[in-house]
């Protein structure tokens, strides 16, 4: 097992996309705890440990049922709070076993399923001991304070909400063999681009001075960078027009998502939203979003056009992100050496090291060679 940051149990992470839980269960796995989403009759997504109470069976080998989530081996059954309600072949008169399964918190948005670990729906489990009951009761505090925030979207960060899903031109999911923080890291990290996608991106042999701005709030950060309202790549040259601003969002409380935002000169935006979830320490599952507001973009010609660049440029990222965590952990140790070109890596690091402090809010301008 890992060790985690405390602090990951209560952030929220895109588990998986809304159309795959569909008429079955699926198994899904955040910071190596197994899970099982369902979509109840009513048609709402429920999280819980993906156990069966009865003999420990993965539950998201059952299936949807009039009564809820049913147990493949014996056919126990489950309702949304996680209650057991038939047993089949038990008395009618007998009682059912008072168990409940540990639930945690969803929020189905844009063609993607959040989940968040601690602070389950309900928070009493099977065999809860002593111990357990006094987290519960933690968990039953911080599932006020999240109803409080539920009008607010749950605490999702505002570059996500904003999002609609009528913009949103694809939606492509993966796994990377990587430590979800140095995924992240390479999203928001364009001092890279020159070398690994050469020509599509960047050019190595022209830069351009540009001024970016980061700007740390609560943990929060945006990097503004003003000067490269036109890019010398073939992404840029053939799918874009000239900026206004380019701007990367990443907030701790959606600790493995970020995003890139594009606004044009012709009142149109593109926005480019990676959604990391630690599977396990070196597993990652990604899901990533493209949505386009304000100009001709049919999800066709994006499909056609844009998408076998931007596979490109992925595949390039994954493979050296993939070789960065694998070459680590051959040393045994993830911590690099930064330099101030490290934009993102204060705010990133805050969010994943266990014990890492939160960087000062403020604003700090830097000057790059992109
Ligand atoms: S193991 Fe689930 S019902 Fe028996
Ligand atoms: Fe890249």
């Amino acid at each position: 097992m890992t060790a985690w940051a405390d602090h990951l149990s209560t952030r929220w992470f895109v588990v998986a996309a809304s159309s795959r839980v569909a008429a079955r269960p699926l198994g899904v796995t955040l910071l190596d705890r197994p899970i099982v989403l369902a979509r109840m009759t009513d048609g709402r997504i429920v999280a819980f440990d993906d156990r069966c109470p009865h003999r420990l069976v993965p539950l998201s080998d059952g299936r949807i049922v009039a009564g809820g989530l049913q147990c493949a081996y014996h056919g126990w059954t489950f309702d949304g709070a996680g209650r057991c309600t038939a047993i089949p072949g038990l008395a009618p008169s007998a009682d059912l076993p008072a168990v409940r399964l540990r639930s945690m918190r969803t929020i189905e948005r844009d063609g993607l399923v959040w989940l968040r670990l601690a602070g389950g729906v309900d928070g009493v489990s099977n065999g809860a001991t002593a111990g357990d009951q006094a987290d519960d009761q933690a968990d039953d505090q911080a599932d006020d304070q999240a109803d409080d925030q539920a009008d607010d979207q749950a605490g999702l960060p505002a570059y996500v909400t904003r999002l609609s899903p009528g913009n949103r031109r694809f939606l492509w999911e993966t796994s990377w063999s990587t430590r979800t923080v140095d995924a992240l890291e390479n999203f928001l990290d364009p001092l890279h681009t020159h070398l690994l996608h050469p020509g599509l991106v960047r050019r190595h042999d022209r830069r351009d001075a540009v001024v970016a701005t980061v700007v740390q709030s609560a943990g929060a950060l945006t990097i503004d960078y003003a000067g490269a309202a036109a890019q010398r790549g073939l992404l840029y040259r053939l799918f874009e027009s000239p900026r206004i601003l380019e701007r990367a969002h990443f907030s701790p409380a959606a600790a493995g998502s970020a995003q890139i935002e594009y606004r044009y000169r012709n009142g149109s935006a593109v926005y480019f939203t990676l959604h990391f979830a630690p599977q396990h320490a070196t597993t990652t599952r990604l899901h990533a979003t493209l949505h386009v507001e304000g100009r001709w973009a049919p999800a066709w010609a994006m499909r056609a056009f844009v998408w076998p660049f931007l596979r490109r440029v992925a595949a390039q990222d994954r493979s050296m992100v993939e070789r960065q965590t694998a070459n680590a952990s051959r040393f045994g140790r993830h911590d690099g050496l930064s330099t101030g070109l490290d934009l993102a890596h204060p705010a990133l690091d805050a969010a994943w090291r266990p014990g890492a402090t939160v960087p000062a809010d403020g604003t700090r301008v830097v000057a790059l060679d992109l």
